[in-house]
């Protein structure tokens, strides 16, 4: 073997450059950011923008109920109300909700369905008065509510549902959804050629029995898994969703994944800004749509998140480089013009951001996505300025960037940089970073540096991952634990600023 004397001969290498751990160099990135808002900067994100979505089968697990609420789930939430200055909105229903039933004489939130699995989804669970009960106990958090329409012929249980959700969610009723994922139920739960305009006949069947029972409300819908015709949201709004003008929103579903992936594609999966562009492409159609035919209805994501496939596999959808993939696919969705993302929660299941009860054998925690929701609820902030994004195009896959303008015309204020590059600390060796030379094209002085950070993307313990210095963990009882400060400042000269990111680390840029 040749000495590393000879090696750096061999390779040309400077002798005094060298530091005794080589640190690997990754090529220099440019980016020139206009000082106010491009014409194709996003429209004006909604401070409800970074949301959240409960499964049914979870929901009484991250609210508690009435004689014991789950306060750590609570401050988890107002972290991120705090941030924003808004609500927090959460949108509960998914599979195990549609298929439920309410059961009005069942003292116990929730039975299981013979031959439930843990972290599985069930079908026929029944939900007792303790179940709804959690709707009382975030009364700052505005809520979606599903009713239950897999079973047709159960539509006076639904409603009967839908009174009992209403009685503890109040004045907080953001909007009921009809059904879960309908694009999915030819050939499960309706026959094989179950069609968009039985659906809106039948949905508006359901609707009609609530309109009469409680009155007018306004209702998210359609609600599909995803956007392919004759399911698709263009078609539904064709053939009458919106006839009664009671729609606010229109919803699509989006995993990253449906299956198995090995933590050997970690990298190509998630640490991906390529395949968040890709994947999400399919958007801009429904958006277009909308916005040309029905202009006053946003479409939101409102259940999301990275793999259904999600039981016993922590080490691919639970670590910190789950919560960068997080942070820009909620970037990303902002520059699409999508209304809001609901992040799904379900216990048990490994992209979970937190657990909120003890769960098979497992404690209550926080779990590194979460840091993804107030690291989001930063960049929007809770400023009375109007929030515009611009995607600045790195065309990297291990490498995205954003702009943040404010206020009308919109002045650069913010940046966010992330370094997509996998970097696992238990292999070892010396940590890569990429330097980014932004050109601002404005008057600002000062660069504020806040970082999200780990010590790699592998990590697990969200303790050990900060946001401006600040942890979150269940022993703090989901209130910001605050650390040694991360924050680094530094002068911009004629609108010049270079930023120097870590692999696996992101920073929000603040300029002044
Ligand atoms: C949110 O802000 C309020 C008002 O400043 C404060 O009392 C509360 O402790 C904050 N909540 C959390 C979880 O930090
Ligand atoms: C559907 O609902 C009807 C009416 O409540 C009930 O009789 C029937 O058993 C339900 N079907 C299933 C599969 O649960
Ligand atoms: C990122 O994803 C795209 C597919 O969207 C793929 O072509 C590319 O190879 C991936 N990049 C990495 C670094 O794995
Ligand atoms: C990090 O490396 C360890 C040790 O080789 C391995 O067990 C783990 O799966 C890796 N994690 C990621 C996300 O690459």
């Amino acid at each position: 073997m040749p000495s590393p004397l000879l090696l750096l001969l061999l390779t040309g290498a400077s002798l005094t450059c060298q530091s005794p751990v080589s640190i690997e160099t990754r090529p220099r990135l440019t980016a020139s950011l206009p000082a106010t808002a491009p014409k194709d900067a996003s429209d004006v994100i909604d401070h409800g923008y970074p949301a959240l979505a409960f499964s049914s089968h979870s929901f009484h697990e991250y609210t508690g109920s009435k004689a014991s609420p789950n306060t750590f789930s609570a401050n988890l939430i107002e972290t991120i109300a705090n941030r924003t200055g808004s609500s927090v909105h959460i949108r509960v229903g998914g599979t195990s909700g549609d298929f439920a039933h309410y059961q009005a004489d069942q003292n116990v939130a929730v039975k299981l369905p013979s031959g439930a699995k843990a972290g599985g989804i069930p079908r026929g669970m029944a939900l007792g008065s303790p179940w709804f009960e959690g709707f009382a106990n975030f009364p700052s958090v505005k809520w979606t509510y599903m009713a239950h329409f897999a079973n047709e012929s159960d539509i006076s249980n639904s409603v009967a549902g839908v009174q009992e959700a209403l009685k503890y969610i109040g004045p907080n009723l953001e909007a009921l959804e009809i059904g879960n994922e309908i694009d999915l139920y030819p050939n499960d739960n309706r026959p094989k050629g179950y069609n968009a305009a039985q659906y809106v006949e039948q949905w508006h069947e359901y609707e009609d029995a609530i309109t009469k029972a409680f009155g007018e409300k306004q209702y998210q819908a359609p609600v599909f898994a995803n956007n392919k015709c004759p399911f698709c949201i263009a078609n539904t709004f064709q053939k009458g969703q919106d006839s009664k003008k009671n729609v606010r929103s229109a919803a699509l579903h989006h995993y990253m994944d449906e299956g198995p992936v090995p933590v050997s594609d970690v990298q190509s999966h998630y640490l991906n800004h390529s395949r968040i562009v890709d994947q999400t492409s399919a958007f801009q159609l429904p958006v277009a749509f909308l916005k040309a035919n029905h202009p006053d209805i946003p479409l939101y994501l409102a259940e999301v998140n990275s793999n259904t496939y999600s039981t016993d596999n922590y080490d691919v959808l639970g670590t910190f480089g789950s919560a960068l993939w997080l942070v820009d696919f909620l970037m990303y969705g902002m520059v699409l013009n999508i209304g809001r993302v609901n992040v799904q929660q379900s216990t048990g299941f490994s992209y979970a951001s937190w657990r909120a009860v003890e769960y098979n054998g497992l404690a209550p925690a926080v779990l590194p996505p979460y840091y993804a929701h107030p690291f989001v609820a930063d960049v929007i902030g809770n400023g009375k300025d109007k929030v515009r994004v611009t995607d600045l195009r790195l065309s990297q896959d291990k490498f995205a960037g954003y702009g943040i303008y404010e206020g009308s015309p919109g002045q650069l204020k913010k940046i966010v940089l992330l370094n997509l590059e996998l970097y696992n600390s238990t292999t070892g060796g010396a940590r890569p970073s990429s330097t980014m030379d932004l050109d601002l094209g404005s008057a600002s002085k000062n660069a504020k540096i806040e970082k999200l950070t780990a010590p790699g993307a592998e990590v697990q313990d969200a303790s050990k991952i900060s946001w401006k210095g600040d942890s979150w963990t269940y022993q703090s009882h989901g209130r910001a634990v605050p650390g040694a400060s991360t924050t680094e400042h530094k002068s911009v000269s004629g609108g010049r600023l270079s930023v120097t990111v870590q692999a696996s680390e992101a920073v929000l840029v603040t300029l002044s």
